[in-house]
């Protein structure tokens, strides 16, 4: 079991000071969103918490699994920020608002290093969502590599109904996922995407009732750590790079990994 503070030396903070858990388990890593009586509401403590942990992510560790506790996987972000008042210690959206394009850019994207490392090539990121997933609720299920839902899960991209736009790294993977039409479709109209329809886009891998969540997420992870580590790792960084590649040069990089793997395997024999 691992637990380990946020912020520089001067002022730091733990995680569990800003609704989350972290345990470590070996090879697996669990991510527990956990403030329920706020329906795991996110703020800015939350996004850099998110991202302390993945710059210190014991090496050991090969899958991440992020879940929320209670009815909720995520309210997505703080409603307070939209207040004048905010929430005691952090700035607030109009405080962001004053701020010079570059700064606010610059906090955005500290905010967004706590969604991004869940691509990393080394590791398997896994969200486990019950109930509502809601803007950057659905923004972090999105930032992982695969998702888990139970059947009572409820995703809606809010951003656009509250004139903004979903900034927590959502498009993209949103987009890949289910194509440009279908994401603005979703996210102009802030609808309502259920569990069985989420399977049907390609949203989610699994959907389970919500009693069987967290042991088929385990059943998951215990098979993707059969794979071995480094060429589960290799495979994960040739298969991001796919969408981006031509058939050739996606062969081409087949060659490339394939070379370093089976150089590893005989190395010394
Ligand atoms: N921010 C702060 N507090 C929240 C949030 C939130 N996003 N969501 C819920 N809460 C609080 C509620 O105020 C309530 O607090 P209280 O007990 O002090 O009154 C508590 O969590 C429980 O909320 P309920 O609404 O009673 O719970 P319920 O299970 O009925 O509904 C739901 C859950 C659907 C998630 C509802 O709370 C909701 O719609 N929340 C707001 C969602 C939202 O608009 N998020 C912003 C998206 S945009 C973005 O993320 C950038």
């Amino acid at each position: 079991m691992a637990e380990s503070a946020i912020g520089g030396s001067a002022g730091r903070t733990s995680h569990e000071e800003v609704g989350l858990r972290f345990e470590v388990d070996g090879e697996i890593a669990t991510i527990t969103l956990d403030r329920p009586d706020r329906r795991n509401a996110q703020t800015f403590a939350t996004w850099s918490a998110l991202a302390h942990i993945g710059e210190t992510l014991p090496q050991q560790v090969r899958v991440v699994v992020v879940r929320g506790e209670g009815p909720s996987f995520s309210a997505g972000m703080d409603l307070r920020m939209f207040t004048p008042e905010g929430i005691p210690g952090q700035e607030s959206l109009a405080d962001f608002a004053l701020l010079g394009e570059s700064a606010f850019e610059q906090r955005i994207a500290q905010a967004q290093q706590g969604f991004l490392w869940l691509r990393r090539p080394d590791i398997v990121s896994v969200a486990a969502v019950q109930g509502h997933a809601i803007g950057a609720g659905f923004q972090l299920a999105l930032a992982c590599d695969l998702r888990v839902l139970a059947d009572d899960a409820k995703l809606c991209m809010k951003e656009p109904a509250l004139g903004l736009v979903p900034d927590l790294t959502g498009t993209k993977p949103l987009v890949d996922l289910v194509g440009p039409s279908r994401a603005i479709e979703i996210c102009l109209t802030a609808r309502v995407v259920g569990a069985r329809e989420a399977a049907v886009i390609g949203l989610a891998e699994l959907v389970v009732a919500p009693e069987d969540l967290a042991g088929a997420v385990g059943d998951l992870t215990a098979a993707l750590l059969t794979a071995d580590r480094d060429a589960a790792t290799a495979t994960k960084r040739l298969l991001q790079g796919a969408r981006n590649r031509t058939l050739e040069e996606q062969s081409a990089a087949e060659r490339r990994e394939q070379v370093a793997r089976v150089k590893a395997l005989f190395a010394g024999s």
